[in-house]
């Protein structure tokens, strides 16, 4: 029986994470961690060879309804930890419409791609950015947002009252460090604390929009290929979702065990746990680090290709 293939990247976002959700500007980028789906004809649902019901797995069912299918033999391989802040759901939605669409003979589109993936996002979050879909979808560096000069437009979406441009943008040549917790911590539940938080107290309201004033200087730090600046400011970016209340014990260990051989670490994704990225220049010493306070390390490859449909 044919079977359609897709691979699409996770990724790491550098700056502006749920500042990105009211429609101000962030930065990522895609990495050398993987999640990959097959699809084959089946008249009844199947994922990984067990037969579910969809309710439970509410991206497969977003994307499976976006193209009118009530069955398929979906199964996936990840890379990717799940709820680890890397994009996981992101890069199965991604990864999952590029194979849907091959194996209904439709074209793959980039676009229309990282629209259906965002649909399921936000279906199954309840409210999100495009800002991991998009990385995902077009691999190597995407902001969201920024200048005009600074990137090359790819697209644009809304939804609700917010808009997204989706642009590329060249990146320097970085190491990070990924530090993950092991601790499990799902996106919804914690762009809802951050929804609350700043619809009731115009202080929240005020870090959000710092936020997204730092992700602009960060980029322009980008641009002039000043990483000193760069790590700089993720640092603060830190501080500052710190204080809307997404960071955790874990990873503010991590950060600051980090720090002294970084030029700047943070919380990356959606935090509560989840993982933190370090920009170094000494990985080994910032991973040492890492793993002496219980913390898994390990260097990504950013600014890989986007998804690719495998033959
Ligand atoms: O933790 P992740 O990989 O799901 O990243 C979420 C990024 C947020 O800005 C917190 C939410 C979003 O949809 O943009």
């Amino acid at each position: 029986m044919m079977t359609s293939k897709a691979t699409a990247p996770g990724k790491l976002i550098i700056l502006g994470e749920h500042a990105v959700v009211y429609g101000k500007p962030a930065v990522a980028l895609a990495i050398d961690k993987t999640f990959t789906c097959t699809v084959q004809k089946s008249d009844t649902m199947y994922l990984n060879n067990n037969n579910v019901n969809l309710d439970a797995h509410p991206h497969i069912k977003t994307i499976l309804e976006i193209h009118g299918m009530k069955n398929a033999a979906i199964t996936t391989e990840s890379m990717i930890p799940p709820s680890s802040g890397l994009g996981s759901s992101a890069a199965l939605s991604v990864a999952l419409s590029a194979a849907v669409r091959k194996h209904l003979g439709k074209e793959i589109d980039e676009k229309e791609i990282s629209k259906e993936a965002f649909e399921a996002e936000y279906t199954a979050q309840g409210r999100a950015s495009p800002i991991d879909t998009s990385c995902s979808t077009h691999g190597k560096g995407v902001a969201l947002n920024c200048p005009k000069n600074m990137g090359k437009h790819l697209w644009t979406l809304s939804k609700n009252s917010q808009t997204w441009d989706v642009s590329e943008v060249p990146i320097p040549n970085m190491t990070f460090v990924v530090g993950y917790t092991g601790i499990r911590a799902a996106t919804g539940p914690l762009v809802e604390k951050v929804r609350k938080f700043r619809e009731h107290n115009k202080f929240a309201s005020d870090i959000v929009d710092e936020i997204g004033d730092i992700t602009i200087e960060g980029m322009k730090a980008m641009n002039d290929n000043d990483i000193e600046k760069l790590g700089r400011i993720m640092t603060q970016d830190h501080k500052l979702l710190s204080i809307l209340g997404v960071s955790c014990d874990e990873l503010n260990k991590f950060v600051n065990a980090s720090l002294p051989y970084s030029y700047g670490a943070k919380l990356t994704g959606s935090g509560g746990g989840g993982s933190m990225i370090a920009l170094t220049d000494k990985p080994e010493l910032v991973c040492e680090a890492i793993k002496l306070r219980g913390g898994q390390p390990f260097v990504v490859k950013t600014g890989v290709d986007g998804v690719s449909i495998d033959f």
